[in-house]
């Protein structure tokens, strides 16, 4: 099948094959006015104006997009979807003044989910996550990762991997798994985290690594501290897996340092990464991966996503969509905190969540950018301008989605 968009008001190309960083880099759109985008069998085969392109392609079905922007689909590189159960009574104890990890500590938190999740059958897993994977469609995403980590065990940490696998077959949506053993000590092993960090390298990590492409750990104190989480990752890496840290979420305890130290792919949340850690983030190309969402659920402080652009790092924005710190998988509120409150350019946020997203989950050769090679995944705005996603702020723009060549949602 062949098919040719044309006259795009502007075609936001964000072209490139790698991260990018630095002000100058994200700020650069690659914007093609009038332009068109030739797409066969799913990927993208030309890209030029209408002008050059259509007189070539009289043989390819038409999709005139005049009067709108049209930009790569949206990377959302860091999500906990695959989950049982909710915790709404938790954001309203927030609201009275308890803490995230106050609520972690009495039970509540990531554990609460587990019981929930570990009671969840795959088939129901994979209902829930189709349904939460046609929205974020819906908002323009055509890659999301996705981590396990709500099971705790070999058994139920196999079970939110493999409900991945089945979604990543059949959904349209491009679905990156991560292993998330170490996302919270389960009550089982409760007080005797290095027992449950040897069963998870011991058990968990050669059962899941057919499976997961990415290993992730919540590196924070009195959960996996930088000790337990450099022997974890060590780990996951000799077994081929590729490497994600929540870092410094709440507490500074080098989390961002161990990112660098280790080369992960990204480091994600970094609300309190130290000027060093930003430092050895951009000298060692560590994706900062920035989720504004989950600081304003937690009424924290954001993290800074200026800085570190002005650092050299190469800055990405995920949602963090789960079921307890940010119950939300809105890409327009993300562009609206990222440019009002963290000081990025629109230009920076559009980046931060194609080409570096994609870079996150290592798919930069694929995905994130109009290129010719790339999986011809584009999001087609209701507006001619790409300044309309945070002007007009927290509303979903978006009109037409497009996987892989064909229109996978129609607002
Ligand atoms: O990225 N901080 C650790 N993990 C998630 C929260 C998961 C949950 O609360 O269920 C996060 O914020
Ligand atoms: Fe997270």
């Amino acid at each position: 099948m062949k098919t040719i968009l044309i006259n795009a008001g502007q075609l936001v190309t964000c072209s490139g094959f790698g991260p990018k960083s630095g002000a100058e880099a994200m700020n650069r759109l690659g914007i093609i006015e009038g332009g068109a985008v030739v797409m066969e069998d799913g990927l993208i085969t030309a890209v030029g104006t209408t002008k050059e392109l259509l007189p070539r392609h009289r043989d390819a079905e038409v999709l005139d997009c005049a009067g709108k922007a049209v930009l790569p689909g949206f990377v959302d590189s860091h999500t906990h979807f695959i989950f049982g159960g909710y915790r709404a009574e938790e954001f309203s104890w927030r609201l009275r003044g308890v803490s995230y990890m106050e609520i972690m500590e009495r039970g509540g938190g990531i554990n609460a989910t587990v019981k929930p999740t570990r009671d969840a059958s795959e088939d129901e897993l994979v209902e829930e996550g189709r349904k939460r994977l046609d929205s974020m469609l819906a908002f323009g995403v055509t890659t999301v990762e996705g981590k396990s980590g709500y099971g705790l065990d070999t058994e139920n940490e196999l079970k939110q991997l493999r409900a991945m696998a089945r979604l990543q077959k059949e959904h349209p949506l491009d679905v990156v798994p991560t292993f998330m053993g170490a996302h919270a000590v389960p009550d089982e092993y409760r007080g005797r985290t290095g027992e449950y960090v040897d069963y998870i390298i011991r058990e968990m990590l050669p059962a899941a690594a057919g499976l997961a492409e990415f290993c992730d750990v919540f590196c924070e104190a009195r959960v996996f501290e930088t000790e337990d989480s450099r022997r974890l990752l060590q780990a996951a890496r000799s077994r081929g897996m590729k490497l994600k840290l929540h870092a410094d979420e709440i507490v500074p305890i080098g989390g961002t340092e161990l990112a660098a130290e280790l080369s992960a792919l990204s480091a994600d949340h970094l609300l309190h990464a130290s000027d060093l850690g930003i430092r050895r983030l951009a000298e060692e190309g560590v994706v900062a991966t920035l989720l504004p969402a989950t600081a304003f659920s937690l009424k924290e402080p954001y993290a800074r996503g200026r800085y570190m652009i002005d650092q050299g790092c190469a800055v990405a924005l995920a949602s963090d969509y789960n079921p307890g710190s940010c119950f939300s998988n809105s890409i327009p509120l993300l562009f609206a905190l990222a440019t009002i409150y963290m000081g990025l350019t629109i230009e920076e946020a559009v980046t931060a969540l194609t080409i570096n997203g994609a870079a996150a989950v290592d798919r930069a050769d694929r995905a994130g950018s109009i290129d010719p090679g790339k999986k011809a995944d584009l999001v087609v705005l209701r507006y001619p301008d790409y300044h309309f996603l945070n002007y007009h702020f927290a509303v979903n723009i978006v009109e037409t989605v497009i996987k892989e060549g064909r229109v996978a949602y129609q607002a």
